[in-house]
């Protein structure tokens, strides 16, 4: 039996489609458990690019399971969508894609109230993706979510839209003055896509619990990262979900005792999109040349994400929270050239070292970071496939990182594709 969890160890966006999609090669079953749409895993195979948003990265391997767990919220109509490219890309998924019942459905109102709520707050946005994510956990929350299950039974389906619509329009129309919402077409619409989605959905959690006793392996594909958690994240600058290993056995059901490893997957450097402290954040020439040479864009939204150096306080905070086995430290190839590199130690604050990773925003946006320098070096990586091989500078670079956090290595990204990889230690 076994149960790798993947997550990504900062605020997202740290290469775990790659990453995930490699260790799919040795997993049975791929399984989201948190977020959304929201997320947006890049995979490149033989040159070409996928870009997936719901759908588990493990999609791309002919005869493994991909299972949408309960704790992803999902939009229909962009689930649809996504399915529909895979198909025109040639990925069949027929009897091997299964959506949970249980999982909440993100409704038009949810992204409504999503862009209204960030336009209210001002410069004191989240910069959420506007997919109406954080809207559909707080209905799950309430318990006025719509769930999966609940496209079936035509009844209770119209139901909860009516009743919902009804609250929704008065606050649209009351407190927001812009136009209602007609409930009869949204239900109409979301009974089409009952009948296109049909064919996938199953009690998952039985199934995922079924298949680790046949002692099939399961990998854990995280979304989003660690400091985005709404419990442990840089609150109110977080998504609405768990992202973290904890959230990986409530957003499925799993058992927690199949858990065998977890991975946590960091660029070389650290990168953050929408708004929030982010202590080491570079806002000179050097963090737009990683922007530039990292082709750090968002993959859902396009955004250019906020660049700064690796920061091992927060990747301590990470190690903690999520049990952490192993890494998988990905684009170090994106800091060949540079001169100089850097990792952060400590925060200081007030005139004190801080070590530990502070839940106050206010201490995070007013912190220095302390750096440890070290030498860069010059050399394309982006072909070396042994540990060995690569230069001293980078080497040294990596081992201070992998001591100061007490992990090792499960592989080191040099590029994009699936092959530019030094894969250094098994996980499952
Ligand atoms: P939401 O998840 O759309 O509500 O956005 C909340 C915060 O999480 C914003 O700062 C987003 O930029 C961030 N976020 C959400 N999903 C991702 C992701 O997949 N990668 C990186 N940041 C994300």
């Amino acid at each position: 039996m076994s149960c790798v969890v993947v997550i990504g160890a900062q605020w997202g966006d740290e290469g775990k489609g790659k990453v995930v999609d490699i260790y799919t090669k040795q997993a049975d079953v791929v399984v989201r458990y948190s977020g959304g749409h929201n997320a947006g895993h890049t995979v490149v195979i033989n040159g070409e690019k996928y870009v997936l948003h719901l759908v588990p990265s493990g999609i791309m391997h002919k005869e493994k399971y991909n299972i949408i767990a309960n704790g992803v919220v999902i939009d229909p109509s962009a689930l649809i969508e996504e399915m529909e490219d895979l198909k025109t890309k040639g990925i069949n998924f027929t009897g091997r894609l299964f959506i949970s019942k249980r999982a909440h459905l993100i409704m038009p109102y949810h992204k409504i109230f999503d862009k209204f709520s960030e336009n209210k707050k001002g410069s004191k946005k989240i910069g959420t993706t506007g997919r109406g994510i954080g809207p559909c956990y707080a209905d799950k929350a309430a318990r006025v979510g719509i769930r999966v299950c609940d496209l079936y039974d035509d009844e209770v389906l119209k139901e909860k839209i009516f009743q919902n619509v009804e609250e929704v329009n008065a606050i649209a129309k009351n407190v927001h003055n812009i136009e209602t919402l007609d409930p009869q077409q949204i239900y109409d619409d979301y009974r089409k896509y009952a009948d296109i989605l049909s064919p996938f959905i199953s009690e998952t959690s039985y199934l995922i619990n079924r298949l680790a006793n046949e002692g099939k392996k399961i990998m854990m594909e995280g979304a989003q990262g660690t400091l985005l958690d709404v419990d442990h994240g840089t609150f109110p600058y977080v998504t609405s979900s768990n992202p973290t290993t904890g959230g990986a056995f409530t957003g499925t059901g799993l058992s927690p005792k199949f858990l065998t490893n977890v991975v946590a997957v960091t660029k070389a450097y650290t990168t953050r999109v929408g708004s929030g402290p982010f202590p080491t954040e570079l806002l000179d020439d050097l963090g737009e040349k990683i922007r530039k040479i990292g082709n750090e864009y968002g993959a859902t939204t396009g955004r250019p994400r906020r660049c700064g150096w690796l920061d091992l306080v927060a990747m301590k905070y990470s190690k903690m929270l999520n049990g952490i086995d192993y890494i998988a430290l990905t684009k170090l190839d994106v800091l060949s050239g540079l001169d100089k590199v850097k990792v952060c130690v400590g925060y200081e604050y007030n005139g004190k070292i801080l070590e530990t990773f502070p839940p106050e925003i206010k201490i995070l946006e007013n912190c220095h970071p302390v750096y440890r320098e070290f030498d860069g070096w010059k050399e394309d990586i982006s072909k070396v496939k042994v540990y060995d091989d690569l230069p001293q500078n980078a080497k040294k670079y990596l081992d201070f990182i992998k001591e100061y956090l007490g992990v090792k290595y499960a592989l080191v990204s040099v590029g994009t594709d699936r092959t530019e990889t030094i894969n250094l230690n098994e996980v499952f």
